[in-house]
């Protein structure tokens, strides 16, 4: 199956860090089209395109836009959350890799539009390799007045500089990547007031996601109805995904909205390893649903996944077959969250160390009837009371595991 060439468009036309070749395919077009199209006629292409942010919430883009610019603060920010912290989740270091500059191009339209003079790339610390082509990036925007206090002479400005946090999964929530950007621990805030309102230096803060930067420029450079051309009414336009597991080919691919996940596993991923047989699937990351092989018929789209409880997340799909043992990869999950838990909340922090008691027993083989009641009562409080999505949306896999597959909860006789 073809790789959609959307968002992905320009990967290998140009090495991806020389400013020149970028510009001769037409980069940084769409912000000159700004200036003369204006503010609210370019919200309203993105808007019309149907774009939902690919960070995971997919909160529409277009509203995210407009709310940025209402917010009232003497400074503003834009955000490009790099941080990528989801297990199974790479494909924002390749649109930082392929097209750094596009991400750039979407930073600056953002700005403008929301008011921001000034943008953060927010890198987790694993990409330190990374650090020296984006600053090279900077560098070269701003020789060519692309960044600095008069953009491509449209009389707009905005500069843009690179963080990198300290390598913590919540430090890609919101609030926890400004306070990391403060330079405090990375933990999150209660809301309200929300990051658009007093987020980073508690000022307006437009957070978004790579990805969606690098849609905003696309969808600018070929207009609403392009995008919509793919995918379905509520899923419009193409989503970049990274498969790894159990597949021939695990990598980064574009894919339009609306395939089957057979489909995106035989296509993209090359089929199933070595002709294995498939068994599940993890959906957006460690925080994602578990769907069985029996459901791999189920559309990928943020409408289809919904239907089964599971979301697109962060675009990851892992993908397991009949070697892997679920009880094991549900542990391995439970100390991904207990050791990434930042503390903050008790329904976290101790719901986890909790679930680890469980996870160990189920995994041992050893876990009794009272330990799948405070399973389920350990899912209930954190699904509930959590301060922040992660502890909200880190009992996903745990809940699909037990909706799907109730073999994995089926005690041993003598327990
Ligand atoms: C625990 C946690 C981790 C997150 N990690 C990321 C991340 O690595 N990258 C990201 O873009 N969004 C992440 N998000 C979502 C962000 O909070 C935010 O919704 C997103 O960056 C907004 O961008 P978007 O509108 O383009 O999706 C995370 C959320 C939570 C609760
Ligand atoms: S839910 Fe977890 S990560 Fe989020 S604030 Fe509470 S303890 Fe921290």
């Amino acid at each position: 199956m073809e790789q959609v060439r959307y968002i992905t468009e320009w990967f290998g036309r140009y090495d991806g860090q020389n400013i020149d070749d970028y510009i001769k395919l037409g980069g940084f077009e769409t912000v000159r089209q700004l200036a003369d199209r204006g503010i609210e006629a370019t919200v309203a292409i993105i808007a019309e395109s149907g774009l939902q942010g690919r960070g995971g919430a997919a909160y529409p883009t277009g509203i995210k836009l407009t709310q940025a610019r209402e917010a009232i603060g003497e400074r503003k920010f834009v955000v490009c959350n790099a941080d990528e912290g989801e297990p199974g989740t790479f494909k924002d270091r390749e649109l930082l890799k392929q097209n750094i500059y596009q991400v750039i191009e979407g930073m600056i339209v953002a700005g403008i539009c929301s008011d921001a003079k000034e943008g953060i790339i927010y890198i987790r610390e694993e990409y330190t390799w990374q650090h020296e082509a984006i600053n090279d990036a900077i560098r070269q925007c701003r020789d060519r007045k692309v960044l600095g206090e008069n953009v491509l002479g449209t009389g707009y400005a905005f500069d843009i500089r690179l963080f990198s946090g300290a390598g913590a999964y919540v430090c890609g929530e919101g609030f926890a990547l400004c306070e990391s950007l403060e330079g405090k621990p990375g933990r999150p805030r209660t809301k309200p007031p929300f990051v658009k309102q007093a987020g980073y230096l508690r000022l307006p803060t437009l957070v978004i996601n790579t990805e969606t930067l690098s849609a905003i420029a696309s969808i600018l450079r070929k207009g609403a109805d392009s995008f919509k051309a793919y995918g379905t009414e509520i899923s419009t336009g193409t989503k970049v995904i990274s498969i790894s597991g159990k597949v021939n080919k695990p990598g980064v691919y574009e894919i339009p909205f609306g395939l089957t996940i057979s489909e995106i596993i035989d296509g993209f991923g090359g089929g199933m390893k070595d002709g294995s047989k498939g068994y599940f699937v993890q959906i957006g990351g460690a925080s994602g649903g578990l769907l069985p092989v029996g459901m791999w018929n189920t559309r990928y789209t943020y409408e289809g996944l919904e239907a089964v409880g599971l979301s697109v997340g962060s675009g990851a799909i892992v993908v397991a077959d009949e070697t892997n043992d679920l009880r094991d990869y549900l542990k391995v999950i439970g100390e991904f969250f207990l050791h990434e838990s930042c503390g903050k909340c008790t329904p976290c922090r101790e719901g986890n160390r909790q679930l680890h008691f469980v996870l160990n027993n189920l995994a041992a083989g050893t876990a009794d009837a009272a330990d799948l009641k405070r399973y389920d009562s350990i899912m209930n409080v954190m699904k509930g009371g959590s301060l922040c999505g992660s502890g909200k949306t880190e009992v996903v896999p745990f809940l699909t595991a037990r909706k799907y597959f109730p073999e994995a909860f089926r005690l041993e006789e003598a327990n």
